[in-house]
C-alpha cells in the first residue's frame, strides 16, 4: 500500500462513510483499516484526514499511542512479549531479548522475511502465569528464556 492507487482511495473513503454518523468515529475508522491493510501509513491517515476532518495531528497521536494500531507493515507471525510488572520481575526483559537476539530486530521491529514482529506490550491480563507472550493470540505461559529458540523453530517450521 505505499501508493495507494484509485481502488485503495474508494476503500479507505467506504470505510471512513461507515461510521459518518457515528459522534466519534476515528477508533472504528482505524480499527477498520488496520483490520483491512494491517497497517496504516501517513499517506492513508491524510485520506482520512480530508474525508472525516479530521487533523492529521490527531490521527496520527491514535495510531501511535495504541498498540494494535501500526505504520509499518507487521510481519505473518506477533510476537508479543508482556512487559509490565509481573511479567517483568519475572524475567520478560531476558525473554524479549532473547527474541531480538535470534531474529535480529528490536521490539516494534518485523524480519526482513515479513515472518516476525516482535511487540513490547503492557500488562495483557494473564499475570498469574508470568511472564507471557502471545504469538497471534496464542499464549505461551510462564515463559523461559530457553523456550524461545523452540517457540521461533515452532513457527519457522509452518514456512517450510
Ligand atoms: S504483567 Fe504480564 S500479564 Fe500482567
Amino acid at each position: 500500500m505505499a501508493h495507494i492507487n484509485e481502488a485503495g482511495i474508494r476503500k479507505i473513503h467506504e470505510i471512513c462513510d461507515r461510521y459518518a454518523n457515528e459522534k466519534t468515529p476515528l477508533m472504528m475508522i482505524l480499527s477498520d483499516i488496520q483490520n483491512e491493510y494491517g497497517y496504516i501509513p501517513l499517506e492513508v491517515q491524510q485520506l482520512v484526514s480530508e474525508r472525516t476532518g479530521i487533523s492529521v495531528a490527531e490521527i496520527y497521536g491514535v495510531v501511535t499511542f495504541y498498540s494494535f494500531f501500526s505504520l509499518e507493515p507487521k510481519g505473518k507471525y506477533i510476537i508479543g512479549c508482556c512487559l509490565g510488572t509481573a511479567c517483568y520481575v519475572k524475567g520478560a526483559q531476558q525473554i524479549i531479548d532473547k527474541f531480538s537476539e535470534i531474529l535480529g530486530i528490536r521490539a516494534g521491529e518485523t524480519t526482513a522475511d515479513g515472518l516476525f514482529t516482535i511487540d513490547a506490550l503492557r500488562c495483557i491480563g494473564a499475570c498469574g502465569i508470568a511472564p507471557a507472550v502471545t504469538i497471534n493470540g496464542k499464549v505461551y505461559p510462564k515463559m523461559t528464556v530457553d523456550k524461545v529458540a523452540a517457540v521461533v523453530e515452532e513457527y519457522r517450521a509452518k514456512e517450510v
